[in-house]
């Protein structure tokens, strides 16, 4: 072990979960992985099976759809069913093996659905035109989440991240730029938390205590004051772990302090750690498990979430322990071509 990267290879203690060091694997869907109605199939089990052993402190599986509806491409995972389950459970064991924890993205595209696109309100820009969501259809929504949430404990996982950042259904929700629905799921903060909250409301109960809730939000939200004060809510609504990313919907770039030595996303993650008591994890370009460690060391995030580096080298975590040389991406971009132009981190 490369004793240089203490902080990256500290230990944390999560909701009775021991999470051996610092290194989270960024949630990431693959082309790759050819199967069809959100079945988990061997080239899951290989990909994400390798990387754990590998020794990553923290897995968060790709964004797995809530909704057959909603499907990013055909070959994305779901949760919506009772039929997922064991191919699910395989794929928490696959990670659980080697030490990891793990935790099942939980996602819905809302105003980005293929088909008959819903969102909180009705939603225009040059691709989609989406309508509004009536209330009958929002509350079968959070029960599909809800659903959803009690399949992975079932399953197995440590707990779910639900997926609140890059212009998705709960960022959806969450944005004042989006959601402009007048009852009471839109308008003030706590009005456009209410669908995620009252979804956490429901799910709490239904999971073992030690179930970890992690959420994915901007810290963009649409400025980073709004990302700050919502990281706050989500908090006192038993939220455990937050992971600061970005978000759609025009929201504004935090300006970054020119003695801040890393991008702004990572900033944004910083700050918003200053305001929150639960881990944060912080991810964009870390890219080096130097920096990972630093990012660590001056407090800036609790975990480093590695995202391109992992899909190129699979023996990251190994590397870093070891000291050997890392394999690095070369942003070719093959990998992000199925999210297009709807990408709005890279
Ligand atoms: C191929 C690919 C697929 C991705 N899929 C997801 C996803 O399913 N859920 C998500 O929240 N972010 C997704 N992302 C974003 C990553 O989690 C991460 O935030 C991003 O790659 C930046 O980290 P990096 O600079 O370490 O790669 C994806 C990124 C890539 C490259």
């Amino acid at each position: 072990m490369d004793t240089e990267l203490k902080y990256l290879f500290a230990p944390y203690e999560l909701k009775g979960h021991h999470i051996k060091n610092r290194i989270v694997m960024a949630p990431m869907e693959l082309l790759i992985k050819k199967t069809r109605d959100g079945f988990v199939n061997e080239d899951h089990l290989n990909h994400y099976g390798e990387r754990a052993r590998s020794g990553i402190g923290l897995v968060i599986i790709e964004a797995t759809s809530v909704d057959p509806r909603s499907m990013n491409v055909v070959s994305q995972l779901g949760a919506w069913s009772d039929e997922h389950i064991p191919g699910l459970r395989r794929l928490a064991a696959a990670c659980q093996r080697y030490g990891a924890k793990v935790l099942l993205q939980l996602q819905h595209l809302g105003v980005r659905m293929k088909q008959d696109p819903i969102g909180p309100s009705a939603y225009q820009d040059k691709s989609v035109t989406a309508r509004e969501m009536k209330l009958d259809e929002l509350k079968a929504l959070q029960e599909a989440y809800v659903s959803a949430i009690r399949r992975a404990e079932l399953a197995g996982f440590d707990g779910v991240e639900l997926h609140g950042a890059h212009g998705y259904m709960l960022n959806q929700f969450s944005s004042p730029n989006v959601n402009q629905r007048t009852d009471r799921y839109g308008g003030t903060l706590d009005n456009r938390l209410r669908f995620v909250q009252e979804v956490m409301e429901q799910a709490q109960p239904l999971v073992n205590e030690r179930f970890i809730f992690g959420y994915r939000m901007g810290c963009n939200q649409p400025t980073l004051e709004d990302g700050v004060a919502m990281a706050v809510r989500l908090e006192q609504m038993g939220i455990d772990v937050i992971h600061v990313s970005s978000c759609g919907y025009s929201g504004s770039r935090p300006e970054l302090p020119t003695d801040f030595p890393y991008n702004w996303v990572i900033y944004g993650g910083s700050r918003i750690r200053e305001k929150v008591t639960v881990p944060v994890i912080v991810v964009y370009e870390i890219r080096t498990p130097e920096r990972a460690d630093d990012i660590v060391k001056q407090g800036y995030g609790d975990f480093a979430a590695i995202g391109r580096e992992l899909i190129v080298d699979a023996e990251w975590a190994r590397k870093a322990a070891d000291g050997d040389e890392i394999r690095y991406c070369i942003r070719c971009q093959p990998c992000v071509i199925f999210n297009g132009e709807n990408c709005v981190m890279l």
